[in-house]
């Protein structure tokens, strides 16, 4: 297909998002843990092939002015509004172009970091093959790329329903009818049988998977004509054709084997070091996967997957996490429950991890080099009794904060080397578990709420078009409601916490905005008017916290 033809991401639009698990810095930071030595981001050239309206790449490019980013897509409308996007911010170190993969010139030149999500599984066989070709033919000495694939055995459920919204859909011709007859037969399939059996429950749990799509992401992904899943053995046997090996998946925490019995346990302990090709591709049978975003470096290159507890010293560490017991003496030895992201509670006995995990709570979500994190950690750890309130998420401080009861414990003699080596070990352990984040790079954001506060010029121009903005953490954030939405817009420096009193207030007057409590909307003006203040450091407390503020 030729780049100027009608495709048909043209006539349906794709929807717009952005994908941390792509990010340059979760590339590089994998590839340092593994023993490459990869770009730095921040000076880096990165790649996205089917990038669609760019909104991925350009928030990267915010994110990393040093850095060059290049998009290609075959759809004219997608890279059309992603340009204006670029324009309207000015952004130079960022070009999206409208090309068929196929026709990529050869003087593309090397890339430490090439992206293609969503692309792999939906494009003919000459187009997959392209893009590994690209990867292999375009990849830095060091640098890392990223497929994304749907995944067998996993995927062969999708595929019975979607081989039969297919059959049922072949003769609508509006993608929005086609979008709601293949919606119909699968729920009608589900719902056939009082007394659902196997069968039916798996109609119902793709029921449930199709209802959570929005329209056009199901049309593309589930009713396209090509949507190719692979077995991980033979999306690497690809790889390899292109000089290209295994580096890791994108997301740590899927390598993990958990959850299974001593026997299985056993068998993926001996396989990890036999065959990390075999070792994925038996948790795959026993996981059921059906996604898969795969690392890939060149097969010259020297990799060492032993995640070496050292290498995490060179990184910055971010965690949200909190102490269970707030009032938890941390520099004794007693062991303390800390609480992390999506439910998970992890306990250690260690001084130094206590206390530094009690800081990276209380700066989330600033990132904090992991050599200073020793440095504090020490000190808190030999400190005076201390107990202190809550700072709030304004904290710039080192200090002690929230959650933090300090007390002289005994003296420590332990060496630095020491104490770094097991706070190291931790954090590689519970990064490749999801609880704490590592990272090469710090986003350039602030979690300090100014006088002026300023949010960053991409999400004060992207709350111009809708209420999804992105984050300088490469995140989504959805600003709900008129009033949040005309606070992100007026947050460019100009307005103190006064003026932005004053402006908002008139807004709630005129009966345009509203406050909400509970849910429903404050009928009473003069109580909306009252939470008003309040309201508006809630609001700038949520913006600094989600990585949306520059000043
Ligand atoms: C499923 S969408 C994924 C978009 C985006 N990467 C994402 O994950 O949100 C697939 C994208 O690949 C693009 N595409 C398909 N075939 C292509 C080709 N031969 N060359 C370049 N882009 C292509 C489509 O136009 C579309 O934007």
């Amino acid at each position: 297909m030729s780049a100027t033809s009608a495709s048909a991401y043209d006539e349906v639009i794709y929807p717009s998002a952005i994908y941390p698990q792509t990010h340059p810095d979760r590339l590089a930071t994998i590839a340092h843990l593994m023993g490459l030595g990869p770009a730095a981001v921040s000076g880096a050239r990165v790649i996205e092939l089917g990038c669609g309206d760019g909104a991925n790449l350009i928030t990267m490019a915010f994110g990393l002015p040093g850095s060059q980013f290049h998009g290609v897509d075959l759809a004219g409308e997608p890279i059309r509004k992603g340009n204006q996007l670029i324009h309207t911010l000015g952004l130079t170190n960022v070009s999206l172009r409208q090309l068929d993969l196929l026709e990529t010139p050869a003087d593309l030149g090397r890339f430490d970091f090439i992206i293609a999500h969503g692309l792999y599984s939906w494009v003919p066989a000459p187009a997959r093959d392209k893009i590994l070709a690209l990867c292999g033919a375009h990849l830095a000495d060091q640098g890392v790329a990223y497929v994304s694939y749907n995944a067998y055995p996993g995927n062969h459920l999708r595929d019975i329903v979607r081989h039969m919204m297919r059959f049922h859909v072949q003769n609508f011709s509006a993608p929005m009818e086609k979008v709601r007859q293949a919606r119909a037969l699968v729920k009608f399939a589900a719902d056939a049988k009082p007394n659902p059996g196997l069968w039916q429950n798996v109609l119902k749990q793709q029921s449930e998977r199709v209802s959570r799509y929005t329209d056009a992401g199901f049309f593309h992904d589930d009713l396209s004509a090509i949507n190719q899943p692979f077995y991980f053995h033979e999306f690497m046997e690809q790889a390899a054709v292109h000089g290209l090996q295994y580096l890791s998946e994108a997301d740590l925490p899927e390598m993990l084997g958990e959850g299974f019995g001593a026997e299985v346990t056993a068998m993926l302990r001996q396989l990890d070091s036999a065959n990390v090709i075999v070792r994925e591709q038996y948790l795959d049978f026993l996981k059921g996967r059906s996604f898969r975003q795969t690392l890939l470096c060149r097969r010259d290159t020297k990799l060492d997957r032993a995640l070496k507890p050292e290498r995490a010293l060179a990184l910055l560490a971010v965690a949200e996490t909190r102490l269970v017991k707030p009032d938890a003496v941390i520099s004794s030895s007693a062991t303390e429950d800390f609480a992390g992201p999506r439910g998970a509670v992890i306990g250690t006995s260690h001084p130094v991890v206590k206390a530094a995990l009690v800081h990276l709570g209380n700066v989330f979500p600033q990132a904090v080099p992991v050599q200073d994190l020793v440095h504090l950690a020490r000190e808190r750890c030999s400190g005076p009794v201390h107990s202190t309130k809550a700072s709030g998420s304004s904290s710039k401080s080192p200090g002690h904060a929230a959650g933090e009861a300090m007390a002289p414990g005994p003296p420590r003699e332990v060496s630095f080397a020491s104490d770094a080596a097991d706070l190291a070990e931790f954090l590689v352990r519970t990064c490749a578990m999801g609880f704490v984040e590592l990272y090469t790079h710090a986003p350039p954001f602030t979690t300090h709420i100014s006088e002026k506060p300023v949010a960053s010029a991409l999400a004060r121009c992207q709350i111009q078009q809708g209420e999804v903005i992105s984050t300088l953490r490469h995140q989504t954030y959805k600003v709900e409601g008129l009033l949040s939405q005309t606070l992100l817009r007026l947050l460019d420096g100009t307005h103190d916490h006064a003026a932005l009193l004053r402006i908002l207030g008139e807004l709630l007057r005129s009966g345009a905005a509203t406050i909400t409590r509970e849910g429903q909307p404050l009928a009473n003006l003069a109580e909306a008017e009252a939470m008003l203040p309040s309201q508006l450091e809630e609001n700038l407390r949520r913006l600094a916290r989600a990585g949306v503020l520059v000043a």
